[in-house]
């Protein structure tokens, strides 16, 4: 087939393994953005991008400032009459702990059947490496983009973009654009390369019960005053019903219901619950009655405990009444959810759970939007036809049940369409021990931006 990048793709395949190094060494530095003990590692990854950046031969390269970790802009702006789109993705990671769970250091890649193995080898390390190299490709061989681009990498997303949108806002003109490619997802089961056209929101949250002043020895004072950690766990269990469903009043008011068109589609895709089963290790599913796995994982808004402590945790034992127990709630949100009003809404079912004899408290950590996009717009099919022509077949545009909180900010804030479109494959293993990147969707996401940017020169945005 005479390829229209044959160019650009020798390149590709002749400089594969310094581009392979170079994507280690991103990977080395421990950008773990929730971690104060982490901040200079960000900005040292914030400085290795714009140093790539440049060497790539974009322009206006900055570590902008924000009142957290920095945000890396840069842009290329010399295609006069075509569009301008904003490249959205994140170089912070989440924290690799249990450490004794890795096969090898996380921050000490390793390459091992056409994998890479690493904290953020995925997530998002991998898209973002993807673009610099695409737009590095192009610069090289050809000397110019086909199109105008901006680049926005943030080192706050894995902690709840806290200091983002206030950036997008202070920054508003010089990040006008036609649209914006959020490149911070991945693949279908099997690998299939996939548009996710859904996110989820969230609302994170943390639960304090407290008590006695001091712990209490469970002999002397069992029997007589309420233990913290019995009314946390009975909290928690008052969260859900029978049925699945968060037992939170008026946490499904503002639910979109789901279309007949919607589950349709779901229904469609290429869903094997048993490979599913198997995959994540357990030997039955469970939630919302009435709803698929697909429909409940990607498009139903859910209550998770992501973590729960308190009281005696060592080897042996110890007898005591805690004075206090604690836990990590956060809600995934679905269109027209917002994240604040969810807070509320918990937070006052769990203090109409709360009895007498302790005191709870629940505090807001963060939040962020849902988003849906739209399938048809012109710049998600041209991704379509990308996707297509690298990878050997056709797409399959699906709802993730993850966050990426900046996304509904750019359709709200900045007024743009949205394209969300990464490589990363669904047994990365992200934000778990061992976490990987395949290589080769690595190489072909490379290819897959560099036509991308092609097609969108000459489609028509707006
Ligand atoms: N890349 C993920 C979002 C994602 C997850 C997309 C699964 C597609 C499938 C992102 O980096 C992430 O993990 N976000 C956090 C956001 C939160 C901390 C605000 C998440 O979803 O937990
Ligand atoms: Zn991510």
């Amino acid at each position: 087939m005479a390829s229209g990048f044959a160019d650009i793709e020798q390149h590709l395949d002749a400089t594969s393994g310094a581009r392979l190094a170079d994507y280690v060494e991103f990977l080395r530095i421990p950008s773990v953005s929730t971690l104060p003990e982490r901040a200079a590692d960000c900005r040292r990854a914030a400085g290795f991008l714009a140093d790539r950046l440049r060497q790539a031969g974009l322009e206006h390269v900055e570590v902008s400032e924000t009142e957290g970790h920095p945000v890396v802009y840069a842009d290329w702006l010399h295609a006069d009459g075509a569009p301008t789109v904003l490249v959205y993705g994140h170089y912070d990671v989440q924290p690799a702990e249990p450490l004794e769970l890795w096969e090898k250091p996380p921050f000490d890649p390793r390459v091992e059947n056409g994998r890479v193995y690493a904290r953020g080898a995925a997530d998002d390390k991998s898209n973002v490496h993807v673009h610099v190299q695409a737009a590095a490709a192009w610069l090289r061989i050809r000397g110019a983009l086909p199109l105008n681009l901006k680049y926005v990498f943030e080192g706050e997303e894995e902690s709840g973009s806290e200091h983002l949108d206030r950036w997008l806002a202070d920054n508003r003109e010089r990040l006008a654009a036609d649209l914006a490619v959020v490149s911070d997802t991945g693949f279908f089961e099997g690998n299939l390369p996939a548009i996710t056209v859904g996110l989820r929101g969230i609302m994170y949250a943390q639960l304090d019960v407290s008590g006695p002043t001091v712990d209490l020895h469970s002999g002397g004072y069992g029997g007589a005053v309420r233990n913290p950690a019995t009314v946390l766990a009975e909290i928690i269990a008052g969260l859900h019903d029978a049925d699945g469903r968060v037992a939170v009043p008026g946490f499904y008011d503002d639910v979109r219901p789901l279309s007949q068109r919607d589950r349709d589609e779901l229904a469609r895709l290429p869903f094997d619950e048993a490979d599913y089963l198997a995959s994540i290790g357990v030997d039955t599913l469970w939630g919302e009655t009435g709803y698929t796995t697909l429909e409940r994982r990607g498009a139903r808004p859910t209550l998770e405990v992501n973590g729960i402590w308190g009281g005696f945790q060592g080897e042996g034992a110890k007898t005591i009444i805690p004075a206090h127990a604690h836990a990590k709630i956060s809600c995934r949100l679905v269109p027209d959810q917002d994240p604040e009003r969810v807070f509320g809404l918990v937070r006052d079912r769990i203090a109409a759970l709360a009895p007498a004899g302790v005191r709870v408290e629940t505090r807001y950590i963060h939040g962020g939007r849902p988003s849906l996009t739209p399938i048809d717009h012109p710049a998600t099919r041209a991704a379509a036809a990308c996707l297509r022509e690298v990878f050997g077949t056709e797409p399959v545009y699906i709802r993730e049940g993850g966050s990426v909180p900046v996304t509904a900010s750019f359709e709200s804030t900045l007024g743009l369409p949205v394209v969300l479109l990464g490589f990363t494959p669904p047994d990365d293993h992200a934000h778990a021990p061992n976490e990987s990147m395949r290589l080769d969707n690595y190489e072909a996401g490379i290819r897959t931006i560099v036509r991308y940017w092609d097609a969108l020169a000459s489609t028509r945005l707006r």
